[in-house]
């Protein structure tokens, strides 16, 4: 039994006279990683800006795990579960990889700990925290750069990184961006199979905007395709590249 953790219904959003998303309606179901896809200027990052509450749509509602979220702050919803990698503070590049995992665990002690890391490190943190960041480390295979200063990662073990820290905060719904734009393709291919491991091993959900569907779509459950502010059709892959409306809305332009 399938089940949505993420439910769209209608949503509009206009930018004055230009409508960016014109009534978009989603599912996105339990531990599956899901892709929205379209031409460029087809409403994909503001519907995803709608989910995470950057913008308040004009018309519509917006579900996480059955609780209606439409008009909640988006540091609320990001609490409640749903993670952009942009909403987590960038990293700080002068802090180590495993420091920048602490900094977004849940319970640190805010405000003051930026003394309180340089007074002691990371050594008094709690000892949960620590385990917490290396377990998810390993798993993103970033635990062998624990102390590398965030600025020293290349463009794609910071994008691991990013998840790692949204996973840290607690993350139940991951949502990104074009995660692998400049990625180089080895690493891309990588970083879509962590996607997978994730959803499998970790009860995560990804939802992702990309453009680059000859390395995604061969790991993607669940593809979604928007055209001019439209949903114009979902399904698997293999249904969704061979369906006439999609390659239409991409060779139309
Ligand atoms: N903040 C904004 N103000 C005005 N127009 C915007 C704004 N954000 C997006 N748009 C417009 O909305 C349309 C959809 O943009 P966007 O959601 O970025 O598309 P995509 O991510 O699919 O490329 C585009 O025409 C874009 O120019
Ligand atoms: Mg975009």
């Amino acid at each position: 039994m399938s089940e949505s953790i993420l439910r769209v219904r209608n949503v509009k959003k206009s930018f004055g006279g230009l409508v960016a998303v014109a009534g978009v309606s989603m599912d996105v179901e339990k531990n599956t990683l899901t892709i929205l896809i379209g031409p460029n200027g087809s409403g994909k990052t503001t519907l995803i800006n709608l989910i995470t509450g950057v913008y308040k749509p004009d018309d519509g509602r917006i579900f996480f795990d059955g609780m209606d979220i439409t008009e909640l702050p988006s540091h609320e919803i990001f609490r409640l579960g749903i993670s952009r990698t942009f909403q987590i503070p960038q990293p700080f590049r002068k802090l180590t990889v495993l420091e920048n995992m602490l900094v977004v665990y849940p319970g640190n002690p805010g405000e003051g700990f930026f003394s309180a890391l340089k007074r002691s490190r990371w050594r008094k943190f709690e000892e949960e925290a620590v385990e917490r960041a290396f377990e998810l480390l390993k798993f993103l295979k970033l635990d062998d750069l624990w102390d590398q200063e965030a600025e020293k990662l290349s463009g794609g073990q910071m994008k691991l990184l990013e998840v790692g820290r949204a996973l840290m905060a607690g993350a139940k719904l991951l949502i990104m961006d074009e995660p692998i734009a400049g990625v180089n393709p080895v690493l891309a291919h990588e970083i879509f199979k962590i996607f997978r491991k994730l959803k499998d091993e970790k009860n995560l959900t990804i939802l992702t905007v990309e453009h680059r569907l000859d390395i995604a779509l061969r790991y993607v459950d669940c593809v979604y395709v928007m055209a001019a502010g439209s949903m114009i059709t979902s399904g698997k892959p293999e249904e969704v590249v061979s369906d006439r409306r999609v390659i239409d809305a991409y060779l139309g332009g």
